[in-house]
């Protein structure tokens, strides 16, 4: 690990000071929306700590991470989300916890933080587009909320979905994909320390168009596998269907890890376009599980990745 990770910096100390000090985002404008009363319980990750899972990398600007986003539920333009996604209601908010755990029921967001290690985990995002990001995400391990919640002994899976709320998503009314949107991971990846939910980012409520007021983080696989305003969390003993992978099976598998060696069907996924980067940036090379394999290889050993892709 060492010289990979730097377990003492903030978003602050890794982006460029000018463009820190311009930001919109600055703790003390946030906190003055507390004062206004705006931005509710998702503030909590003001208080958050840094994280030895961060990387040294610089993050995009607030901009990038909120302006070029895939939310379909809004539609499939990358501007969709932050142009539609005011028309969601985010408050009151629970998640719903069943199957295979002892303590089933509807879990209130508010009463979810209020049991949780809030950290900064500083992340690259690789989508399966070929473009990725660095994001300065706030929040807590899905492991303490799956803990929480008393995983029983025969679960092996974990399912999640997206709010289904057609009324407020524009995109969810018509079929581009089957709704609601739906995720999945093994158990063990679930557990692993570097899974997170996400309630924010930048040090402010994450954005309804990047997930809010919660959603998963993975940041070893497609982008797709991080699925958004999550309302079920459902643990079961065998692999549950996947919303990307119900549309097309061989572009899109259940384990979707970051690997440059195997190319999607339609394109190389031996590079990638870094977000933010302008019109003439090189491309750069795409790194196995995104850099994370130190971390997250030994999930896979023994398993042939180009079978499960
Ligand atoms: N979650 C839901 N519910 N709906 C989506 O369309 N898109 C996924 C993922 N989570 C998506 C989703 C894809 S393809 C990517 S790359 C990431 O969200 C993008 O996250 P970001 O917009 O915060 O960068």
């Amino acid at each position: 690990m060492a010289g990979r990770w730097k377990n003492d910096l903030n978003w602050s100390d890794v982006t460029p000071k000018a463009a820190f000090l311009n930001r919109r985002q600055l703790i003390a404008g946030t906190a003055s929306l507390v004062a206004g009363g705006i931005a509710g319980p998702a503030l909590a990750g003001l208080d958050a700590r840094p994280s030895a899972y961060s990387t040294d990398e610089a993050p995009n600007s607030f901009e990038d991470i909120t302006s070029y986003n895939n939310f379909y539920e809004f539609g499939s333009g990358k501007s969709d989300p932050a142009d539609y996604s005011d028309a969601l209601t985010i408050d009151p908010w629970s998640v719903k916890i069943d199957g295979m755990v002892d303590r089933p029921g509807d879990y209130a967001f508010d009463d979810i933080l209020k049991d949780v290690t809030l950290e900064e985990r500083i992340y690259r995002l690789r989508c399966v587009e070929a473009w990725s990001m660095v994001v300065p995400w706030i929040g807590f391990e899905l492991a303490d909320l799956l803990g929480r919640a008393g995983v029983q002994p025969g679960a092996k899976y974990v399912a999640f979905e997206t709010l289904l709320r057609p009324e407020e998503m524009r995109g969810q009314r018509r079929p581009i994909l089957e709704w609601p949107y739906r995720e999945g991971l093994r158990l063990d990846e679930a557990m692993h320390p570097l899974t997170i939910l996400a309630t924010g980012l930048y040090g402010e409520a994450i954005p309804k168009q990047n997930g809010a007021p919660l959603r998963l983080v993975v940041p070893w696989k497609y982008g797709f596998k991080s699925i958004k305003s999550i309302v079920r969390i459902s643990l079961m003993d065998r692999e549950p269907p996947t919303s990307w992978n119900m549309a097309n099976a061989r572009e899109y598998g259940f384990y979707s890890n970051v690997n440059p060696e195997v190319d999607h069907p339609r394109w190389s996924q031996a590079t990638e376009r870094k977000v933010g980067g302008g019109l003439f940036a090189k491309r750069v090379p795409t790194r196995m599980f995104n850099g994370y394999g130190e971390e997250v290889a030994g999930l896979y050993r023994g398993m042939d990745l180009t079978e499960a892709y």
